[in-house]
């Protein structure tokens, strides 16, 4: 394990006040999203959409790294140069997703458990040797009657910091991902309450594990009311709630923390970041930066539509959303940039 280089890698993953972005849906996920906006699901519109992706002119000045899965990692441009290579040439940093998905969870009706520790020495190795300098997990919490249970949460921090460790080893920078997804009526103090305790358990595995935690990045939910609540806070209350939630619970060792998504809108994703860097940014131990998909994603996918003639108007909103979280992360996002567009 070279400890140097993890640490720079995982610095540079959130220097400069860019961030990630998430393109490594998988194929079930990726199809789901492209029949949503009517766009044939195959190979080929996947490859075509992942070029249109890398190649964005100027991506580079808001994005720092792009995480790739499977599929996509092993694809070329058009032209035959691979995707790889376009984004390391970019002076974006390659990263991997490697967990196999979140399953059910044998006696646990409606939780989930990620799976794919099998092998994953051998494919952290490949991907390495491909030029992948990071990878990510997503571990999934589901908040609902009686759930999460200690089971569920224990589980999943444990393969979190297995998984973490053997990134490490192979020198790669993990991005652990404990998500407790959005969805259900739950308050924004339940998703506080469930939060913590979810990062609690995931640093403590991460300490027995012997993860070097100057050597990773942390990708959590923001603390929301649930989809379907009929309370929903203000930017500045969440930002004050997921912060305090964080302070509590996630080590002041790491250089940063990269929030996901989860299905906010692309505005209000932006808008909650913005506020807490707005009012933590010279205070928080970490950077708060982002790793979004869909918040990135979404406005390019659906004025694509799978179409050439959409890939230079799509290219721009990609620009557009990058540079918006970008300026969110400066605590300079205001909804005017939404509007003049
Ligand atoms: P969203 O930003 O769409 O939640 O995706 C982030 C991600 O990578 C989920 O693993």
């Amino acid at each position: 394990m070279n400890t140097q280089k993890l640490i720079d890698t995982a610095k540079a993953m959130v220097a400069n006040d860019k961030g990630l972005l998430a393109m490594d849906e998988s194929t079930p996920t990726c199809n789901k999203r492209f029949a949503k906006v009517g766009i044939p699901q195959n190979e080929e519109t996947r490859r075509a959409y992942r070029e249109l992706i890398v190649t964005t002119p100027g991506l580079s000045e808001f994005i720092s790294g792009a995480i790739l899965c499977d599929e996509t990692i092993r694809q070329q441009k058009k032209d035959g140069t691979p995707f790889i290579k376009v984004i390391t040439d970019a002076g974006i940093i390659p990263g991997i997703k490697v967990d196999a998905g979140a399953k059910d969870m044998a006696a646990h009706p409606k939780e989930k458990i990620t799976e794919g520790l099998d092998k994953l020495r051998d494919r952290l190795a490949e991907y390495s040797k491909m030029g992948a300098r990071f990878a990510k997990w997503r571990a999934v919490i589901t908040i609902g009657e009686n759930i999460p249970s200690q089971g569920c949460i224990e589980a999943n921090a444990h393969v979190l910091a297995r998984y973490a460790a053997l990134c490490q080893e192979a020198d790669l920078v993990p991005i652990v991902e404990p998500e407790v997804l959005m969805d259900g009526e739950h308050t924004m103090q339940q998703c506080f309450e469930t939060t913590e305790k979810v990062l609690r358990a995931v640093f403590n595995q991460l300490y027995m594990q012997r993860v070097m935690l100057e050597g990773m990045i942390l990708k959590p939910n923001m603390v929301l009311p649930g989809l379907a609540c009929s309370k929903q806070e203000t930017a500045d209350e969440v930002a004050d709630a997921t912060i305090k939630c964080f302070l509590r619970a996630v080590s002041a060792s790491l250089p940063g923390v990269t929030f996901l998504s989860g299905g906010q809108s692309s505005e209000l994703a932006s808008a909650r970041l913005n506020a807490m860097n707005v009012r933590f940014k010279s205070r928080a131990p970490w950077g708060l930066a982002f790793s979004f998909a869909r918040a990135i994603q979404q406005p390019a996918l659906e004025i694509w539509q799978g179409k050439e003639s959409n890939v230079v108007a799509a290219q721009q909103a990609l620009y557009h959303r990058a540079k918006c979280n970008f300026a969110a992360r400066r605590g300079e996002y205001t909804a005017v940039m939404d509007k003049n567009v």
